[in-house]
């Protein structure tokens, strides 16, 4: 009998086990793919590179423009954004790893459409950026747009912080949904 219940016992127990396994896995799968997407910055950047701006992702620009970025720190869109070497190379490193790069899975992809031989330096004259502005571009007609306007991407878009861009996460006010 006693040896019975313990078969039993432990043919529950092996069930238990091979949900949670099971459950276990699948949410670590769910996880992996949650987390390439979202933007999870690196504190060293965001201390080194979100001093002065929001920091931006990584996946916002391809590898060639952000090597243009860090070969020219100490002119920096007419700041001073020098740094010690060992920082430089850290933040090189990271920024090459996670750059924007055709067919590499991304929220961002839109951002690659007509990209020149030679990327611009900023996220703001990518052509894919300003086709993706494109509405927006339209309601400001006439008004004039001065360098930098599009910089602050946390002004309109609420969520910059996590990376999420999307057209339903806008502030309120911005955008032809909320006007
Ligand atoms: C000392 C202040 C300062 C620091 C530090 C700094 N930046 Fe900037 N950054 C600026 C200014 C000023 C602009 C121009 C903003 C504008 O036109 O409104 C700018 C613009 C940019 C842009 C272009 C944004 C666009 O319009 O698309 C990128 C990309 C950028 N910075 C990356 C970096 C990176 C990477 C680092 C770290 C290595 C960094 N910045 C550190 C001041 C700084
Ligand atoms: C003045 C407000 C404003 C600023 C600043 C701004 N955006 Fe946007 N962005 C918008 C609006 C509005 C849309 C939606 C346009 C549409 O619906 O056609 C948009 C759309 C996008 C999209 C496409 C989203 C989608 O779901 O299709 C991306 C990506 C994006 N913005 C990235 C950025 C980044 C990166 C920055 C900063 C470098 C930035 N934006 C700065 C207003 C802004």
């Amino acid at each position: 009998m006693d040896e019975h219940l313990n078969k039993t016992q432990r043919v529950i127990g092996s069930g238990l086990l091979g949900t949670v396994l099971l459950f276990g896995v699948g949410g670590i799968v769910v996880y992996g793919l949650e987390a390439e997407q979202a933007y999870q910055p690196d504190a060293l950047y965001v201390e080194e590179c979100g001093a002065c701006h929001y920091a931006y992702p990584p996946g916002l620009l391809p590898a060639a423009s952000w090597a243009g970025i860090m070969r020219g720190l100490e002119d920096h869109f007419e700041d001073n954004a020098e740094t010690d070497d060992e920082t430089a190379a850290y933040v090189s490193k990271y920024l090459a790893e996670n750059a924007l790069q055709m067919g590499r899975p991304s929220k961002w992809s839109m951002l690659l459409r007509n990209m020149p031989t030679e990327p611009p330096l900023r996220i703001t004259d990518l052509p894919g950026f300003i086709q993706a502005h494109e509405s927006e571009l339209e309601l400001l007609e006439g008004v004039d747009l001065s360098v930098g306007f599009f910089s602050p991407c946390e002004d309109c878009h609420r969520q910059a912080d996590q990376g999420l861009f999307d057209k339903e996460l806008l502030s309120k006010g911005y955008g032809p949904t909320s006007r």
